[in-house]
């Protein structure tokens, strides 16, 4: 398969992890017989510093061309401190996403049985933990309209949503629950929100034509005790922008590292993959980042478009690193290990290993 791929590696570790996610693809490349190419195009900090602008309108083309997105990171603490800054990295990921008409972002949780006591929750808990997070990611109240008055004293965000905003999102969370353990949580504030309420009624309906799927609904603050009290109820889980994206964070303690968890960002004609992590600037430039949860999104990409062998021999390459401590010190505080030593056991093992050359 030929596969065109930005690479928007953005700021902080981006950079040095998405290098060893692209590593991964050439040797994934090389032993299937695919042809990938990159085009490196700026974003985030990294694109305000060269260009006034987080999104630039080059990079857009770029992405818009291509056939998926490789993101790194973005975020630079000369903007954490200053929340009036006018022109803020973030933008150029929300832009981004809502210019590629990505409205679904998901976000697969995993408790590895080899790092189970990295985890601060306790073992009998989190074992067996295998869950999704379908967030919704280009409405909300992210998207709604912002005001701020006169005198700076009073601001508001609208939450805002459309039924066919629930709809779209809402088949593609049944469809995967369907190829899974076949339960679906929706994670809502119906008892409050009223746009949690259209959420209800929008994915019970939807939900009569999944008769095989088990629908069911939690409220938000619920869910967050849920989540590190027995996450091993969730199958699938079907949420909101902003609900997403905090549970989702809350989430990444069970696998032990927040290093560890990637992300796929869908919509009608675009994808973007992406770790969840951000762009941890103190490691910048430091070869210690943990590249796992970028070279987990370059998997997410191969299964996007249907490579599932491929996608299967970067997970089996993972896994073998984490079992034999090929690992970065945020997993092992004593590893030799760095970010560029993961990326080419990762790389070595598939173009290698007898087992995964055994698939062709
Ligand atoms: C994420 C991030 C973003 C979000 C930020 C950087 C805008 O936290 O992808 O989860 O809130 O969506
Ligand atoms: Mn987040």
């Amino acid at each position: 398969m030929d596969l065109n791929i930005a690479v928007l590696a953005g700021d902080g570790i981006g950079p040095e992890v998405t290098q060893q996610a692209i590593k991964t693809l050439n040797a994934i490349g090389e032993v299937y017989n695919h042809n990938f190419t990159f085009k490196d195009a700026v974003v985030g900090a990294a694109a305000i510093d060269q260009t006034g602008d987080p999104l630039p309108e080059k990079t857009l083309k770029v992405c818009l061309e291509t056939d998926a997105v490789l993101f790194g990171a973005i975020g630079d603490p000369k903007y954490d401190n200053d929340p009036s800054a006018k022109v803020r990295p973030e933008q150029g990921l929300l832009k981004l996403r809502k210019s590629l008409g990505l409205f679904t972002n998901i976000r697969p949780i995993k408790a590895y049985p080899t790092l189970i006591d990295k985890s601060p929750l306790k073992e009998d808990r989190i074992n067996g933990t295998d869950l999704t997070i379908y967030r919704e990611l280009t409405g909300g109240i992210y998207f709604g309209e912002k005001k701020l008055n006169e005198e700076g004293t009073v601001a508001s965000d609208l939450c805002e949503y459309s039924d066919f905003e629930i709809e779209r999102i809402a088949h593609l969370a049944f469809k995967a629950a369907r190829a899974r353990k076949k339960k679906l949580t929706l994670v809502d504030k119906a008892n409050v929100l009223e746009t949690s309420r259209l959420w209800r009624k929008v994915v019970t309906k939807i939900g009569e034509s999944y008769p095989d799927i088990t629908l069911d609904f939690l409220f938000v603050d619920n869910a967050a005790m849920q989540m590190i009290l027995n996450p091993n109820q969730f199958d699938v889980i079907l949420t909101e922008n902003m609900f997403g994206d905090i549970i989702s964070d809350e989430g990444s303690v069970i696998g032990g590292s927040i290093g560890l968890l990637a992300s796929a960002s869908v919509g009608e004609d675009h994808s973007m993959f992406e770790p969840i992590h951000g762009s941890f600037p103190q490691a910048k430039g430091k070869d210690i980042a943990n590249p796992i949860a970028s070279i987990l999104s370059a998997a997410m990409l191969l299964e996007h478009f249907k490579l599932y062998e491929e996608a299967k021999a970067i997970h089996n390459a993972v896994e073998k690193a984490l079992e034999l401590k090929v690992v970065t010190t945020d997993l092992d505080p004593s590893s030799k290990y760095t970010t560029t030593k993961v990326g080419d056991f990762i790389a070595d093992y598939i173009a290698n290993s007898e087992e995964i050359t055994n698939y062709n």
